[in-house]
């Protein structure tokens, strides 16, 4: 059914029902700012639901990707996307802000990084929030969807759109919904995970609910969806630490942690299992709770377990260089002049992503203690060493031979561990990746 917008807008009694309207027919024109990890399958969802959607961003690469129906993301199907891009034409992408005078609903899936500071970079929302602005028309449903410290969608956001003459909840209705996107993860996407939502006012919370369907969770207020949001990646970040400081200890008692988890982990309530690891990497969880402290140092509150718990994590890149040497030592080795390959660069298994990855400092600290490193990872050709570019080596058994000793840095499941403990000289597991196979092998050390 072709609905016209212009006539559904005057046959409605306010906009809010206008909006209504537009979402349960799926005639709302959705725009979705930045095209990256979040938003590019944010946009690909919507148009897979039968909405049209804009996909809008600065970067002229990703634009022109989108239009030629090529996906840049691993978790979106291949062919799914080239068909609503190139067939159905569900979905396109521009570089030109104005075009966004013509959608409905527009989402906002832009980076929050940190600066050196670890303090907030908020220009890129204040940015897309200036090129909504800009093109405010009434009726609009705006939601912000990047990760941030509560108070951003009212403080930074807000004031531009009410500059225009703009009131939320009666011509304007604007939202936060945080995005809980997990590359990689094959159980949990968009469709099945609960997505809290809270707006300026109840109308706000209402329409974005409704657009975001069945699996959105509303909550009274904007700042509650935002507390959300960096409240669980923050409690992610707190018990990693522990379990990281928790491993430390465990090395000098003799008692293996990841057992220990193991066995805690069969207490049926109120325990959560949490590993150790090289770090904490990706673009959230090293990221996102330094927002939480900014926000509460204007308050002038101190928030001394989440700076703590950045100062574990931070740490256990020594930890992991130290272990190597340790472990080179025992064989009659100094570090210096050693051949470390180091297997998996990527912060996670699996995925290509090395923002903030926690192997990229061990890295450095190697290349500082003069190790000849070789770095393999099947999903990443370049790696940043003290600064500098490096390729990346394929895979293989004679590279293995060769080493003095073998990092585990990413568990990618490509590699094959049994061939790993069976060809190299030492190695180090930074995430239990040859769990149960590596009893027999006393060339294996685990973190
Ligand atoms: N990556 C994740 O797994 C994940 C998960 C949940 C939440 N988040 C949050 O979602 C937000 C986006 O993260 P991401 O990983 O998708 O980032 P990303 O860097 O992959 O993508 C962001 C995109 O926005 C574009 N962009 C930047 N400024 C813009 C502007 N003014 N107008 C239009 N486009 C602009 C960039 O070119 C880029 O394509 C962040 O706040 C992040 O914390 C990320």
């Amino acid at each position: 059914m072709s609905v016209n917008h212009q006539d559904l807008l005057s046959m409605s009694t306010s906009y809010k029902e206008y909006l209504y309207h537009t979402i349960i027919h799926k005639t709302a024109r959705i725009g979705v700012i930045g095209l990256g990890y979040v938003g590019l399958p944010t946009a690909f969802e919507k148009a897979e639901e039968g909405y049209q959607v804009i996909g809008f961003d600065v970067s002229d690469f990703k634009v022109k990707q989108v239009n030629n129906g090529t996906n840049y993301i691993n978790d979106i199907d291949d062919t799914t996307f080239n068909e609503l891009t190139k067939v159905r034409k569900k979905l396109s992408a521009t570089s030109d802000f104005s075009e966004l005078s013509k959608v409905d609903i527009v989402l906002i899936c832009v980076p929050t990084p940190i600066d050196e500071y670890k303090q907030p970079d908020l220009s890129f929302v204040r940015s897309a929030a200036e090129s909504i602005a800009e093109h405010l028309h009434p009726g609009m449903l705006v939601i912000l969807e990047s990760t941030t410290y509560p108070g951003t969608t009212e403080e930074i956001m807000m004031p531009l759109f009410e500059e225009k003459g703009y009131t939320a909840g009666k011509d304007l209705f604007v939202a936060y919904s945080p995005e809980r996107i997990d590359p990689g993860n094959r159980q949990f996407g968009i469709k099945n995970t609960p997505k809290i939502v809270g707006g300026v006012t109840d109308n706000c919370t209402t329409l974005a609910a409704e657009f975001i369907g069945d699996v959105s969770y509303p909550v009274s207020s904007i700042k509650v969806a935002e507390m959300a949001k960096v409240y669980e990646n923050t409690f992610r970040f707190i018990n990693i630490a522990f379990a990281n400081e928790m491993a430390v200890l465990g090395e000098k008692m003799d008692i293996d942690m990841w057992e220990v988890i193991e066995a805690s982990g069969t207490k049926p309530y109120g325990f959560m299992k949490f590993f150790p690891g090289p770090g904490v990497g990706g673009h959230c969880i090293p990221v996102d709770p330094y927002y939480l402290t900014y926000k509460a140092k204007e308050l002038n509150q101190n928030t001394k377990l989440i700076e703590l718990a950045g100062e574990i994590n931070n740490k256990m890149s020594e930890v992991v260089v130290n272990r190597a040497m340790k472990s080179l030592n025992q064989h009659g080795k100094a570090i210096n002049g050693s051949k470390v390959v180091v297997l998996g660069v990527a912060y996670k298994r699996d995925i290509s992503d090395m923002r903030e990855s926690p192997i990229l400092p061990i890295l450095d600290e190697l290349a500082n203690a003069n190790a000849e490193i070789t770095v393999c990872d099947p999903f990443v050709n370049q790696i940043p060493v003290n600064n500098e570019m490096r390729t990346t080596e394929k895979y293989s058994k004679r590279l293995l031979k060769d080493a003095d000793l073998v990092i585990i840095g990413t568990d990618h499941t490509c590699f094959d561990y049994e061939e790993i403990l069976e060809e190299s000289k030492i190695v180090l597991d930074t995430r239990n990746a040859c769990k149960d196979i590596e009893e027999k092998y006393s060339n294996y050390i685990r973190l």
